[in-house]
């Protein structure tokens, strides 16, 4: 089987402990977009595993994880991040692959980054890895791919084209003194005799697996409505985070792909800027943000939270081609009386049950709730899906079926154990 896991809401729906579950039937794990903007978290006995680039299968001997050509690779953040898990006793080596096409970032994209930020009248809340600028220069074909580490005259002929053109917006737009060649050509070079021995044509390494029936899971990073398309534009990052994204993102033929499975979590968070239309009043999103510990892996930034969004989850399950879903972090809403879920806008007097792309913004919808008593007591001991409470199931099942797609997985807490299979 080969299987896209993706979010279906904003990001952080707990994609991380699905990609964990799901990886021990699988030979590779693949991340095919975004790069260390996103964070995952594992826990298994205690122990805390935070993956930002690497796939989070490497928890697993026997597992090839890649980093596909979607991915834009920081590879300072990347030989961090293989330390911290080789710090953890995690094993990296002849396990871990990476496109010699995937895209590089540099210091000047992730300063571009933060600079831009800071003169936007509306701010978008990016993370400041240099994501956006980094894709900027991929489409506008100036950019340094992985494979030019490895070419030190490829490497300097392209560097210095770029800093001769960045150096002086730079100076002339931001006051910015600009990179002195020299030292980030030392550096990243450096960096390419690091990575070299994981750097691979990916393309040939998935058309083998394909002869030798491996199963492949494409982990989307980010979230639906983070998509550079489909997303809460402008307020989204600068790659295809639907499913779409994994076929040009990883080179893999669409026809392939056997099952896409989102993920979303029993209500809505999100991190930075934009439109939110059920997102909850200051005091009731303090609680559910210290139940749910909603602080982003990535940046430490207290996530907004709100209720669960049936209409925008329609459309992601629509649009993806999700028709199995896995509902996360169930537990935190066990001390609500009353959880309501959104089950329509309305907006200039028209009710909308479809997701209205076509409106100006989402901000001036008004969210039409649909009110479900709670449970009132722990599901963090349930493990199978008779031992919830009639709530807890009369809840899930709404959410089933005002998000047409079937609820395959819920997740009751962090660690694997804490996992529920409705089959
Ligand atoms: P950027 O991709 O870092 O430029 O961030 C653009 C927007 O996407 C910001 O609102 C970020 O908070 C959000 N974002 C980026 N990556 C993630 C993620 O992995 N989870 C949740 N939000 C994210």
């Amino acid at each position: 089987m080969n299987i896209i896991l993706i979010g279906l809401q904003w990001g952080d729906e707990g994609k991380g402990k699905i990609i964990d579950f799901l990886s021990k039937d699988m030979d590779y794990i693949v991340r095919y977009q975004g790069g260390n903007n996103a964070g995952h978290t594992v826990v298994i006995k205690d122990k805390m595993y935070i993956f930002h680039l690497i796939p989070s299968g490497v928890l697993y001997k026997n597992k090839t994880c890649v980093i596909g050509n979607g991915v834009v690779v920081d590879p300072q953040a990347l030989i961090e991040e293989i330390k911290t898990l080789e710090k953890q006793k995690v094993y990296i080596g002849n396990n871990l692959k990476i496109s010699s096409l995937a895209h590089v970032i540099f210091p000047y994209h992730k300063i571009l980054d933060k600079l831009r930020e800071s003169k936007r009248t509306f701010k978008i809340g990016t993370t400041g890895r240099g994501i956006g600028p980094c894709y900027v220069d991929k489409f506008s074909r100036c950019g340094i791919r992985i494979k030019d580490l490895l070419c030190p005259e490829n490497l300097k002929e392209k560097l210095k084209d770029n800093l001769s053109e960045k150096n002086d917006v730079f100076k002339k737009a931001f006051g910015h003194p600009g990179f002195k060649f020299e030292e980030l050509y030392k550096e990243y070079l450096a960096y390419g005799n690091m990575l070299k021995k994981y750097i691979t044509n990916t393309s040939i390494l998935f058309a083998k697996a394909l002869k030798a029936k491996d199963s492949i899971l494409f982990e989307g990073a980010q979230g639906t409505f983070l998509d550079i398309d489909f997303g809460t534009y402008p307020f989204v990052t600068s790659s295809n985070s639907f499913s779409g994204g994994a076929c040009t993102g990883a080179g893999f033929a669409p026809v392939y792909i056997d099952k896409v499975i989102g993920v979303v979590k029993a209500y809505t968070t999100r991190v930075g800027e934009g439109p939110f239309p059920t997102e909850l009043d200051e005091k009731l999103m303090g609680c559910v943000r210290e139940w749910g510990k909603e602080y982003g892996a990535t940046t430490g930034r207290p996530r907004r939270c709100g209720w669960f969004d049936a209409v925008m989850v329609r459309f992601a399950v629509l649009l993806n081609g999700a028709k199995e879903m896995a509902v996360m972090k169930l537990d935190v809403l066990d001390n609500l009386e009353t959880i309501k879920v959104c089950t329509a806008y309305k907006y200039k007097n028209k009710l909308f049950k479809e997701y209205p792309q076509e409106i100006g913004s989402l901000d001036k919808v008004k969210p039409i709730y649909k009110d479900f008593p709670g449970w009132r007591t722990s599901t963090r001991g349930a493990r199978e899906f008779k031992d919830l409470p009639k709530q807890a199931k009369n809840y899930l099942k709404a959410i089933e079926d005002l998000s047409c797609s079937k609820i395959k997985m819920i997740s009751v807490g962090s660690s694997r154990e804490e996992t529920i299979l409705k089959y």
